[in-house]
C-alpha cells in the first residue's frame, strides 16, 4: 500500500498508524500524529480504493452504506500490510495505535472488529459502526478514544453510541469525546486525543 513511514525519536513509543478521510492522502494526518505523540514513529497509509479519484480504504454503495465484501477484503489487506511494514521498518507489530478520521476511523474500527491483535489501541475521529451483526473478538482492556460531533450529518450520534456499546461489550476501555460540531476534525478534539493518549497508552 502507498504509505510514508517516519521513524520517531523514541522507538519504545507505539507506532501511530495514520488513516485519512475520504479524498485524503497519506500526508493529511502527519500534523495530527505530531499533536498526539511527537516522539512516536508514524506509518501513514493511503487507501487503496478510488471513488471518482478520491482515495478510500474500502468501497461504499452510497453515503454511509458500506460494501461489506470489500470492507472485509480491505481490512485483511491492511492487517497484512501492517505485518509486512513491521518487518520492513523493524518495529514491534504489537505496538501499533491507529489514528483515523472518518473513512480512516472506519477501517481502523473494522480492524478491531475482525482481528483481536491488530492494534494496541485506537483513536477514532468521527467513526461509524463498520459492520453489524457479527461477533467481535475479545478486546479486554483495549483502549479506544472516540470523538464525535453532536451534529455530524455523516456519522449520526447514534452510530457513536452503538459503536461504544459494541466495543464495551467485548471489554474495550472506551472514552467518547463529544463536540457541538459536525463532521470536521477540530483542534480541540485532537488535543483531547493527545491527552487521552498520555493517560491511556504507555
Ligand atoms: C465512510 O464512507 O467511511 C463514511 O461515510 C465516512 C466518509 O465519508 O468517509
Amino acid at each position: 500500500m502507498k504509505h510514508v513511514f517516519k521513524e520517531g525519536s523514541d522507538k519504545t513509543k507505539p507506532v501511530l498508524l495514520l488513516l485519512h478521510g475520504t479524498g485524503g492522502t497519506e500526508q493529511d494526518l502527519l500534523p495530527l500524529g505530531d499533536i498526539i505523540e511527537p516522539s512516536s514513529s508514524v506509518l501513514s497509509v493511503r487507501g487503496n480504493v478510488s471513488e471518482n479519484g478520491m482515495p478510500r480504504y474500502f468501497r461504499r454503495l452510497a453515503e454511509g452504506v458500506f460494501d461489506e465484501e470489500d470492507l472485509i477484503f480491505r481490512t485483511k489487506e491492511l492487517n497484512d500490510f501492517l505485518d509486512e511494514a513491521a518487518e520492513k521498518y523493524d518495529f514491534d507489530r504489537n505496538n501499533i495505535v491507529a489514528v483515523g478520521y472518518s473513512n480512516g476511523a472506519n477501517i481502523a474500527g473494522s480492524l478491531l472488529f475482525h482481528y483481536q491483535n491488530a492494534l494496541k489501541g485506537a483513536i477514532l475521529h468521527h467513526p461509524m459502526v463498520p459492520r453489524r451483526g457479527i461477533e467481535l473478538p475479545d478486546l479486554t482492556k483495549l483502549p479506544v478514544f472516540i470523538s464525535a460531533g453532536e451534529n455530524d450529518p455523516i456519522c449520526p450520534a447514534q452510530e457513536t453510541k452503538d459503536l461504544k456499546e459494541l466495543l464495551l461489550a467485548v471489554g474495550a476501555k472506551v472514552q467518547v469525546h463529544w463536540e457541538k460540531n459536525g463532521h470536521q476534525l477540530t483542534q480541540t478534539e485532537a488535543a483531547a486525543a493527545a491527552e487521552w493518549f498520555k493517560e491511556n497508552i504507555n
